[in-house]
């Protein structure tokens, strides 16, 4: 008996030791390593913490939307997030099952995800429009930035690019009168014609706006919110405190009115009252016809 739990313990401890790393067998004993287990080295960088899954989509950071953009298939994404993946279970069963019928779409597998990388893509050429000129080929395959990104401000966008060449037929068409008249080709009607094409050589999850697509004048570009923010803060502020009748506007950095009113001749709209005011009151000359679509900006 001794010898038999002699080796069966020692089994059942093997057994334990290959479920982990280490073993604790004892508490309070240090845990057991084993030989062709690494090591943990206090020096070294600590184990990677993952993600908190956010409550929405919009509350991640640039930084962990770039690591959501970097992986590709359900286990990077569960180990990311430190979830638990469901069992796999309902996948085999349908090789079983298949034949009898089972549930729809049973033979469906993992889906990866079409990360944001250059693939190849149908290109139009962009060739001149010119009367009895034919061009060959019209369209070409190369690789330009596909796939989509997690986050509601990023896109799929070409980091780097490459100008390729080509060369494409072209060829004059001669109308039919002339042709009966002078059967014999011309060896010349052909010729080749170059194009340039922009290749995409490597993309990013990048933001939808950039910074030039702010105005520079009375915009500051936020990097990490992919947004224009308006300099006028102050002018902000004081318009939301008006929200009852004004409202702003992120794209001109202008306060309006909510309601815009027709005004009788001799009056003009004023977007500071958001009411019609006497023209008389005002400095002077106006543009009656004008007045329903008058602004601040
Ligand atoms: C998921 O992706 C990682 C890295 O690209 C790869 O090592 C792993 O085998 C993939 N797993 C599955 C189930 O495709
Ligand atoms: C499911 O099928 C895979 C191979 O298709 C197999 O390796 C795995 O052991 C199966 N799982 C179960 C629970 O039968
Ligand atoms: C206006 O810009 C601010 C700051 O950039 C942003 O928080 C807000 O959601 C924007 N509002 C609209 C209506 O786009
Ligand atoms: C004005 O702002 C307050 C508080 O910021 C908000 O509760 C209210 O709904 C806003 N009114 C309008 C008309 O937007």
């Amino acid at each position: 008996m001794k010898v038999l739990c002699l080796l069966g313990c020692w089994l059942a401890l093997v057994a334990v030791a290959q479920a982990g790393n280490a073993v604790n067998i004892m508490p309070g004993v240090a845990p057991i390593f084993f030989p062709g287990q690494p090591i943990p080295d206090p020096g070294q960088p600590i184990p990677d913490p993952g993600l908190e899954l956010p409550e929405d989509l919009n509350s991640l950071d640039m930084v962990s939307l770039s690591r959501l953009n970097s992986i590709r298939n359900i286990s990077e994404f569960a180990k990311l997030f430190k979830l638990d993946l469901p069992s796999d279970g309902p996948s085999n069963r349908t090789t079983i099952t298949l034949r009898v019928g089972d549930l729809a779409g049973s033979t469906s597998k993992k889906a990866t995800m079409a990360n944001c990388v250059p693939e190849m893509t149908t290109v139009s050429l962009n060739l001149p429009t010119e009367s009895n000129v034919m061009y060959y080929p019209t369209c070409v395959r190369l690789e330009q930035c596909g796939g989509c990104c997690f986050g509601p401000h990023l896109t799929c966008r070409p980091k780097t690019t490459e100008v390729v060449k080509f060369k494409v037929l072209r060829t004059v068409m001669t109308n039919s009168v002339r042709r009966r008249s002078n059967r014999r080709r011309r060896q010349n009607e052909a010729s080749y014609h170059e194009v340039e094409v922009i290749k995409h050589t490597d993309c990013e999850c990048g933001c939808k706006i950039q910074e030039q697509d702010c105005i520079a004048s009375i915009q500051t570009y936020n990097e990490a919110e992919c947004s224009c923010v308006c300099k006028n803060r102050d002018e902000k502020a004081k318009c939301e405190k008006q929200n009852s009748t004004k409202y702003w506007d992120n794209d001109s950095c202008s306060c309006y009115c909510r309601k815009t009113q027709p005004c009788g001749s001799g009056e003009i709209f004023s977007q500071v009252s958001c009411k019609c005011e006497q023209l008389a009151s005002r400095s002077g000359f106006g543009f009656p016809e004008n007045n329903e679509e008058g602004s601040t900006a």
